[in-house]
Formats: C-alpha cells, structure tokens, sequence
C-alpha cells in the first residue's frame, strides 16, 4: 500500500471552537485512522508570534488546543504530533528556504498585499504596523511543510497560496542544490462545511461569533441561546436555508436526525425548541471528551510530554535530514570535499540496487545501504525488466521517483522514508556527478 504523507499545523493563538472541530479537528483525527496515511499535525506556535504579542495567550492557546485535539481523539502513537518550538531545524529551514524566494513573490502573498492595501486606502505609509514576521510567514510556512516532505497538506482555501508558495520553494531549492524536496498540494476537504458563528457569519475568532468547543453546558447553553433566528413565532413554518442553528446542528446530526429537523421547521417548531434540539445534539458528542479535556487542562505535564515524545519523533527525521541539507548548500566541514558526492571515499558509503527472483517466480529488487541494511524493498514483479525499469526511474528521478512509485513499494515509515529518499538523492547525485566526468574526460 502506497504511504501519503499529511501535514498540517495549527496557530496557537485562539482557543479551538466549534468551527474549529468541525471543519479540522474532527476531520484530522478521522484521517489519521485511515491505512495508508501517515499524519502530522503541530503547534504553529512560531506562527503565533506574528498575531499576538501576548505570552500567556500564546501559553494558554498551546495548552488548549493540545488538550482539545487529544480529547477529540487523536492518538499520539498512530501520528506524529508536536510543537514548532520544539523542532530548531525548522527555522534554520525556514533561512535556507528565505534565500532561494522571491521577495517579489512575498510580495504578492495574500496577507501582505492585505494589510498593505488596507494602508494604502487609509492613505499611510504602504508598510505601518506591517511587520518582517508577517512578510515572511509564507516562508516559514513552506519549511514547515518541506521539512517533513509532506505530500498533502489539508488546509483552509485562504492558504491554498501559501502551499503553491512552499512548491516554488521546492522547486527552486531543488534546482539549484539537487532532489531534496518533494513538492506538497494542499488538500481541499470539499465536504467539510464552513460552519456560521451566532450572528449567522462564518464561525471565526475574528467575528467574535464562537462557541468555544469545550465550554460547560451552561456556557453552552446560553450561547445557543444567543444565535441569531428570525422573529417568526410558534407554528409558523421557519426556513432551513439561512438558518444558522440548522447548519449548525446538521454538522453534528446524522441525516435521520438532519430530516427529523428539517420537518420540525416546517411544522413550525418553536425557536426556543430548536435550540435545545441543538444543545443536547452537541453536547451528545462533546460531553464523553469532556472529562478527557479537562483532565488534560489540569495536568499540563501530560501533554508536554506527550509533546515532547512527539518532538522526538519529528526530530528523528528533522535532525539527519538537516544535516543533509546544510552540506548540500555548502555549510559543512572545510575538509570535506567540494563535490561530496563524487569522491571515491563517499561512493563507498552509497547504497546500491540488487534485483533478485524468489521461490515464487516472481522478481523483486531491493535498495541496501552500504552495511547491507534494507531501505527500500520492492513487491512482487512478473517481469523482470519491468522491475528493472523501475530500478532505472528510481535512480533517475530519486526522491520524486519514490512518491510516484509508492505502489510498486513496501510501505516506509516516517523515518524509512527520509533514508530511503536520502539514499536515492545520494545515488542521482553520484549519477549526474559521474555523468559530468565523463563529459569532462571526452
Ligand atoms: N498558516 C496556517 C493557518 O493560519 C497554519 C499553519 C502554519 C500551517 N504552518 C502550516 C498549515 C503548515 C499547514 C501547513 O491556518
């Protein structure tokens, strides 16, 4: 089975919502049940520097979107979950990757040319109160994303750009020092509704319109109390479309429960009556993660080493990974040499292809680092010069070749992926090095 790689990160600077769940809690922790998906998710917490100056917001929202996203159901063994802050090659990548784009892409980002436009129309300076944090968040951004090399990342269409941004970055860094990266698309969940906040607008932080996910059923209560409806009265048919608690509470109903409501509307349902239809649907799903909210909340230690367990994870494929690129843009040891993969003293170290044939008739090949261990192992061939066209695409594409081919492979975790992949770029390297010798000879 073929392995996709998600990603995704979360800014840390509000408190998770009911929009929040909905539209990417409650998704995330679904997909990362699904074979076949391996899954990221962190704390954006370098990416709260540039919306609030606030330390103990900043803390807090850490705190209780961890805990809401665990309590949803998130488990940290099946994904690999942690916190920016924690991961020091992310911004080093975010430099490397500042080097190699655009200030006039930048330039162009959506974020920006918002607050630049919003200046020029009150007629002040194009950058007042713009700072360089928010210039370059589509960098750090894409070092989030190619650090990992993820292959999808879900998110929000307002950050589609900034996924075509972190390709560019790819692509450029790519050009100019090898195959390192592999280029990331952003995941459009279409089925996922926005959800409308209590005056009937989409449900955002910046509308102050939220329901807070884990509010206490009273809070709870008094919110639905406040969601906007028409002045219709008792027995007077009320429409769904429009209707803010409808959609609202269609987010959390099956489609029995979706046409049982859509009827009471029509049968001239109370307001009062639909609302606590809608309280008890909500709290229905979120009162058994309560307890495990709560918990977490008061025991911060838990999630930190949960965390922490997480950042290790990530730095397993971080750490060596960065290591490779800061010699490939020339960062490394004055006595290495200045084509480090030429050298005969580095050819040994490469792995190499062995192709074989089983008992069952059929061809298999495998790629083995240079003490004999297995990095990449193919599945059954009926032919053997199929398998050996593959062979042939992997050493020719490197790392690009292993996301096409992910079917034709035994699937790699997060760490035999990154060593597999950096052993393809070694050999590509090697290739096109030894391809330019001879050139050079001729
Ligand atoms: N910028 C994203 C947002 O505002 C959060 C984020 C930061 C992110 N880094 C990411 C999302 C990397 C996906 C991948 O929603």
């Amino acid at each position: 089975m073929s392995t996709v790689r998600f990603l995704t990160g979360i800014t840390t600077s509000g408190t998770p919502h009911l929009g929040n769940y909905v539209g990417s809690i409650r998704p995330a922790v679904r997909a990362s049940k699904t074979p076949g998906v391996e899954s990221f998710y962190f704390l954006a917490d370098y990416h709260a520097l540039i919306k609030t100056e606030d330390p103990a917001r900043i803390q807090r929202s850490t705190l209780e979107i961890a805990a809401s996203w665990l309590a949803a159901g998130l488990d940290p063994s099946l994904v690999t979950f942690y916190r920016q802050s924690d991961i020091p090659e992310i911004p080093e990548l975010c430099w490397f990757l500042t080097c190699v784009t655009g200030k006039g892409v930048l330039n162009r980002a959506h974020a920006y040319k918002a607050s630049v436009d919003k200046n020029t129309a009150a007629g002040t300076d194009p950058d007042a109160d713009v700072t360089a944090g928010l210039f370059m968040y589509p960098v750090l951004m894409g070092a989030d994303i190619l650090m990992f090399n993820a292959h999808k990342v879900p998110v929000g269409r307002d950050q589609i750009q900034h996924i075509e941004m972190a390709r560019d970055m790819a692509a450029s860094f790519n050009h100019r020092y090898g195959e390192h990266f592999v280029p990331p698309e952003a995941e459009i969940e279409a089925s996922v509704a926005t959800l409308p906040g209590l005056d009937g607008r989409k449900m955002s932080k910046s509308y102050d319109n939220t329901i807070p996910l884990f509010s206490s059923r009273e809070q709870l209560k008094k919110l639905i109390a406040g969601i906007k409806t028409d002045s219709r009265a008792p027995g007077e048919p009320k429409d769904t479309e429009g209707s803010a608690l409808f959609q609202i509470f269609q987010a959390f109903a099956t489609e029995e429960e979706t046409a049982a409501l859509r009827q009471a509307y029509a049968d001239g349902i109370a307001w009062g009556d639909a609302k606590n239809a809608l309280l008890e649907r909500i709290d229905k799903e979120i009162a058994p993660m309560r307890a495990a909210y709560e918990d977490y909340m008061a025991h911060p230690e838990k999630v930190e080493a949960l965390l922490f367990a997480g950042a290790d994870k990530a730095r397993a494929i971080a750490t060596p990974f960065m290591t490779r690129l800061r010699s490939a843009v020339g960062l490394r040891r004055l006595s290495a040499s200045t084509q480090p993969q030429a050298t005969k003293a580095d050819k040994v170290t490469l792995a190499s292809f062995k192709q074989y044939r089983e008992k069952d008739g059929q061809f298999y090949f495998k790629l083995a680092d240079a003490d004999g261990q297995v990095l990449l192992q193919s599945k059954a061939f009926d032919s053997g010069k199929v398998a050996g066209q593959t062979i042939a695409q992997l050493q020719r594409d490197g790392a690009a070749a292993l996301a096409a081919l992910t079917d034709l492979l035994e699937p790699l975790d997060a760490a035999a992926h990154t060593a597999a992949s950096a052993a393809l770029v070694a050999l590509a390297e090697a290739a096109a090095q030894a391809a330019r010798e001879k050139a050079a000879k001729a």
